[in-house]
């Protein structure tokens, strides 16, 4: 195989990449220093939104274009205002009185309007900056913004966490589909009834997803280092896309309880529980999720367990709620282009040795 063959596909030449290397848009975490970092470095800078405030997309947008001219991934994730949850909602917020008391934080906070779609103001500003990719978390939005972000040339990508899901997206008008397997950190991105609850890893996930689906595949869950990007690339992926071992970089700028977390979770200590936010997610197993995890029978619905439960995460260490996948443990600290260059290095190196 010539030097860098393996890089180069349908997906990445559309995209206009230099690696098959995607830097997950991680919620607030994934700023757009660490996305410009990617992106400058050949890979897909990714930028985040969930629970962003409003009018925060064309700032952040701008930000990352200071920074780079490169690749960029700007990511929804999707949810349903939940219909009464109020008693639900009242129950968590009971519960957690003692909790704020012990360390003096006052009442939990109210729960703003939430609006888990993409908004009119939001996709105008999408469609004025056009980054190369919008991608989705937790499926797709209506045909009409599918439409409008097709006629603007962007290309659009959601996460699948089963074959159905995948075909799903598929059938919908997804430009490309991300296979998430259950190693994965932070939410999954499961959106079919009944999905949650029938999880593949990767290495099962990965090749049934490419077998079924037409569009080139993005691999996610679990991969580090090159040995998973070319075990991804084995497995018939076009594309990696890696979020946990992004958080490190320094650029993702972590609160040090959760990076000091991070640097002890074993592969053993993460678990998937709706706790942390209302939703599925794989988060570390620390005080902080047994707390959660007691708390009450059923989690306050998606974001607003998240909302309630977020000023406890600075009251003390254990106390952060750690979104991490169970590669953790692989992770490296060096600046997020350092990090696509090492991968890339890595990967050619191990498919060198098994050509
Ligand atoms: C801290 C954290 C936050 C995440 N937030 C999002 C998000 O907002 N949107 C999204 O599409 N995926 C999000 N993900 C999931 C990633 O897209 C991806 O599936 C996952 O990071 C891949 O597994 P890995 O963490 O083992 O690399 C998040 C992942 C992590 C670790």
């Amino acid at each position: 195989m010539a030097k860098h063959e393996w890089a180069h596909n349908a997906l990445t030449e559309r995209l206009g990449l230099t690696w098959p290397i995607f830097q997950a848009p991680m919620g607030n975490i994934a700023s757009p220093a660490l996305a410009a970092g990617v992106a400058n470095a050949g890979g897909l800078g990714g930028i985040g939104l969930l629970m962003a405030k409003p009018g925060t997309l064309r700032d952040r947008i701008r930000s990352f274009r200071q920074m780079s001219d490169g690749r960029l991934n700007v990511n929804f994730v999707l949810f349903d205002a939940a219909p009464d949850h109020e008693a639900r909602t009242a129950r968590i917020r009971e519960a957690l009185v003692p909790h704020y008391a012990r360390f003096g934080l006052g009442a939990p906070p109210e729960i703003p309007p939430l609006d888990g779609q993409v908004t009119p103001h939001d996709l105008e500003s999408v469609l004025e900056q056009r980054p190369d990719v919008v991608s989705f978390h937790l499926g797709l939005p209506p045909d009409d913004i599918m439409d409008a972000l097709h006629g603007a040339g962007i290309f659009v990508i959601s996460s699948a966490t089963t074959v159905d899901e995948a075909r799903e997206l598929e059938r919908r008008g997804a430009d490309a589909v991300i296979a998430q397997g259950l190693e994965a950190g932070g939410h999954r991105g499961s959106f079919l009834p009944g999905a949650a609850d029938a999880q593949a890893g990767l290495v099962s996930l990965l090749p049934q997803v490419v077998d079924a689906v037409s569009v080139p595949v993005i691999a996610a869950g679990g991969i580090a280092d090159g040995r998973g990007v070319a075990a991804a690339l084995a497995l018939g992926a076009s594309a990696v896309q890696l979020g946990t071992a992004f958080l490190t970089c320094p650029e993702a700028q972590l609160p040090v309880n959760y990076l000091r977390a991070l640097a002890r979770t074993g592969h053993h200590q993460t678990t998937v529980t709706d706790r942390a936010s209302g939703k599925p997610s794989r988060i570390l197993r620390n005080e902080m999720a047994a707390l959660l995890q007691d708390l009450a029978n059923l989690p306050a619905p998606f974001p607003v367990q998240l909302i309630l439960t977020q000023p406890l995460w600075d009251a003390d260490a254990a106390m952060q709620t750690v979104w991490v996948g169970q590669s953790a443990a692989l992770g490296r600290v060096m600046n997020a282009g350092q990090l696509v260059e090492t991968l890339a290095a890595e990967t050619s190196d191990v498919l060198a040795r098994l050509a």
